[in-house]
């Protein structure tokens, strides 16, 4: 496969590449830029963070975990190419100097591309933006300041029309015997199902972990990141059609609008830097029983749209789900999109994590409850991090549906919980604690409803 993209505003073409090969390594390795630092080489510290543009605007993202053919067509800057060919710093790296953001300088490169993204999208929740970027010597304040201190600066003139100059989907990619990155869902489905040992690769955010923490070499590799068809998100009066390839930081925005407490969780989601490359897709096919979307989807009623070759069939979230590490998906199979109907909403995501920011839920809950005259007349109720799948709580759905919405019922649905579930313990949560504050978690929404919130860490949902 041969790939081109803008590396610090030149040209760059790589043939044959090794579809595997990170772009940090490759950065670091090939190309000797080691402004870019390898720290925990799994998406986790933000050291890495490199800046990545397409027509659609400036990412943020982990080089660590980012294959080199997810850049084909667009425009890198790392922390070398961030400052003026002149040497003028770029503002928020002298808002960096000025407000005292640095100490050994470890994290530094990561943090003032991180903050070089968000000032490019004029973004100013500094928080959320550098929640992927971990600094052991400095403490945070001083580094929020600097961005703060740069927010209004205007973009410097080396940087500004990055987004003009690539060419994403213009410039087709060369594929080769072993690595593929169709364009259309109908060249993907004919593809993968001739190579249904090929891996899909989507936002390489699990993927990127297998290379560089399992050491795994995948033979055949399909991208899906070019495919148009899997990026689209369609509404219409009686639902959202999200395509399997949409990134979560899309989907952000969208829920913001639909389902609020769905977008508050997705606020939690990995970083900025996993948001801007996880795809939905991924997160559902990974069959995850942590898995974020899967609880929240499931409580929505979703509906999943499975592909191979020509036929297509189509199955309640819930069900594709059938064991710890299997999915109902046949060989030469994907995930083309997840269709949530319209409906009022009343769905609350819960998502209880060892860190607020930056990690996988010990437990996940998501409720949609309806109640009418006093009663619940509809219950779904789905829970990840309780059992070797994202499952629903059935027996408790049926202890409520029918009885007043009240704390008793409540109460007296409390042994329904062991029936549904008998989770494990393991390193993130006792199957105690998982229990009690699944159960608590359904007293929340209840007292969320009754308008008594209930306010976690000051975010009062
Ligand atoms: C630092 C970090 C933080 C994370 N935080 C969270 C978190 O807070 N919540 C959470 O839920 N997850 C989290 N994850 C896990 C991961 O980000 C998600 O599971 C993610 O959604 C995977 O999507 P992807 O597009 O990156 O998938 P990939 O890694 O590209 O693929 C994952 C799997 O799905 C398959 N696949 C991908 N797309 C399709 C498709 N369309 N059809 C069929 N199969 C497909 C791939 O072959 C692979 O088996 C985190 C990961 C990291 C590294
Ligand atoms: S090295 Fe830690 S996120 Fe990449
Ligand atoms: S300055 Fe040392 S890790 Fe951040």
């Amino acid at each position: 496969m041969d790939i081109t993209f803008l590396l610090n505003g030149e040209s760059v073409e790589i043939r044959d590449v090794d579809a595997t090969t990170t772009l940090l390594d490759w950065l670091r390795e090939d190309r000797g830029l080691t402004g870019t630092k390898e720290g925990c080489n799994e998406g986790d510290c933000g050291a890495c963070t490199v800046m990545v543009t397409d027509q659609t605007g400036a990412r943020a993202l982990n080089a660590c975990i980012l294959f080199l053919p997810q850049l084909h067509g667009k425009a890198l800057r790392t922390v070398e190419g961030l400052t003026a060919p002149d040497g003028t710093l770029h503002p928020v790296q002298q808002a960096m100097i000025d407000h005292h953001g640095s100490q050994c300088g470890f994290c530094t490169p990561g943090f003032v591309m991180s903050m070089a993204t968000a000032h490019a999208n004029g973004d100013t929740g500094h928080d959320d933006a550098l929640a992927g970027n971990l600094c052991r010597c400095t403490g945070y304040a001083p580094i929020i300041r600097a961005a703060k201190a740069a927010q209004n600066a205007p973009i410097p003139d080396w940087l500004a029309g990055e987004s003009s100059r690539v060419t994403p989907y213009t410039a087709p990619q060369t594929d080769s015997g072993n690595a593929h990155a169709p364009e259309t869902a109908d060249a993907l489905a004919q593809l993968y199902a001739d190579n249904p040992d090929a891996t899909l690769v989507a936002g390489a955010t699990d993927v990127g972990l297998w290379v560089t923490k399992g050491l795994r070499a995948l033979p055949q590799t399909i991208f899906l990141n070019r495919c148009r068809d899997l990026q689209q998100i369609t509404e219409t009066d009686t639902g959202v059609r999200i395509g399997a390839g949409v990134t979560m930081d899309r989907v952000l925005p969208l829920m913001r609008r639909l389902h609020p407490s769905y977008a508050e969780m997705i606020r939690r989601y990995g970083s900025a830097q996993v948001r801007a490359a996880a795809t939905i897709g991924g997160n559902i096919a990974n069959g995850s029983p942590i898995g974020d979307n899967p609880p929240a989807l499931i409580a929505l009623n979703a509906t999943l749209h499975l592909r191979h070759r020509n036929t297509r069939r189509d199955l309640p979230i819930g069900d594709f789900f059938v064991a710890y590490g299997k999915q109902e998906r046949a060989p030469g199979e994907f995930v083309e999109a997840v269709t949530i109907p319209r409906q009022p909403d009343r769905l609350r995501v819960y998502k209880l994590s060892k860190r607020f920011d930056q990690d996988i839920s010990a437990v996940c809950g998501a409720f949609s409850i309806t109640v009418e005259d006093g009663k619940v007349s509809d219950a779904r109720i789905a829970f990840g991090g309780l059992a070797g799948t994202p499952k629903r709580a059935s027996r408790v759905e049926s202890a409520l549906t029918g009885k007043p919405w009240t704390h008793d019922t409540i109460a007296a649905a409390r042994h329904a919980w062991e029936d549904d579930f008998q989770p494990l313990s393991d390193m993130r949560a006792s199957a105690e604690y998982r229990l009690t504050t699944a159960r608590n978690m359904l007293t929340r929404y209840l007292l969320e409803d009754l308008g008594d919130p209930v306010s976690v860490l000051g975010v009062t949902p």
